[in-house]
């Protein structure tokens, strides 16, 4: 249950005892089929389409990798878009602590955006440290498993704390943030990842390139 969230711009808080996340609520609802297939928009755009998903510590090199990944996939002329776990916390998810059933329900939704990106044909980059399995089997699911692509940065936490790019791993040694993975709170690795980099071994450019390498295949109609 939800009891209290911080509300981001004033710092107030606010009580809310309603509902869980992602409770469903929602009744008399119909769904309504399109009249257009999957196979269409593909033909229509050039690609099936997918959502490589980035998993990994921060400072990993998530929200780096996949803003040249979707420059790059423009470049090719491929409709592709990224979420972003830092940019979708300004509007989306803005209401969301770290907290893990906040965390859970920020995968929720992003997932649930993925798929509907998905379903209009785009090709979806995520970059969302998504730190436990579950949320990740759950974002599966929701979007399909023959359209998620697990994408494992499996960089060292001493590299990304050495890079420390926001300084966040410095705050949270000092006591300054709670809920951090891979310092207050954990980071489950995948299991059975499509492809696994290590940025730390790889340039950027090299990432992107093997991450090309392996979903291109995947997405790709010749
Ligand atoms: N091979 C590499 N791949 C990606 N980033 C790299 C690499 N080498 C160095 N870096 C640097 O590491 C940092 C990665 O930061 P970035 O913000 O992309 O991480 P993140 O995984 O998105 O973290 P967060 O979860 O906090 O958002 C950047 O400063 C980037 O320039
Ligand atoms: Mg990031």
């Amino acid at each position: 249950m939800v009891d209290s969230i911080v509300e981001r711009r004033t710092n107030r808080l606010v009580v809310d005892r309603r509902r869980k996340h992602g409770e469903v609520v929602s009744g008399n609802i119909t769904w309504t089929e399109t009249k257009v297939t999957p196979a269409e928009r593909a033909q229509l755009l050039g690609h099936e389409a997918s959502t490589i998903w980035l998993t990994g510590l921060s400072g990993s090199g998530k929200s780096t990798i996949a803003y040249e990944l979707e420059k790059q996939l423009i470049w090719m002329g491929h409709v592709a878009y990224t979420l972003d776990g830092d940019n979708i916390r300004f509007g989306l998810s803005r209401d969301l602590s770290f907290a893990p059933e906040d965390r859970t329900e920020n995968i929720r939704r992003i997932a649930e955006v993925c798929k509907l990106f998905n379903d209009a044909g785009i090709l979806v980059v995520t970059a969302f440290i998504s730190p436990y399995r579950v949320d990740r089997a759950m974002a599966r699911e929701i979007v399909g498993a023959d359209r998620f692509i697990e994408t494992h940065l499996a960089t060292a936490i001493e590299v990304c704390e050495e890079r420390d790019p926001k300084g966040l791993y410095k705050k949270a040694r000092a006591g300054a943030i709670s809920d951090f993975t891979g310092i207050s709170a954990p980071y489950e690795s995948p299991e059975n990842p499509s492809l696994l980099v290590d940025t730390s071994r790889m340039s950027v450019l090299e990432s992107v390139s093997e991450i090309m390498r392996v979903v291109t295949p995947r997405f790709r109609q010749e």
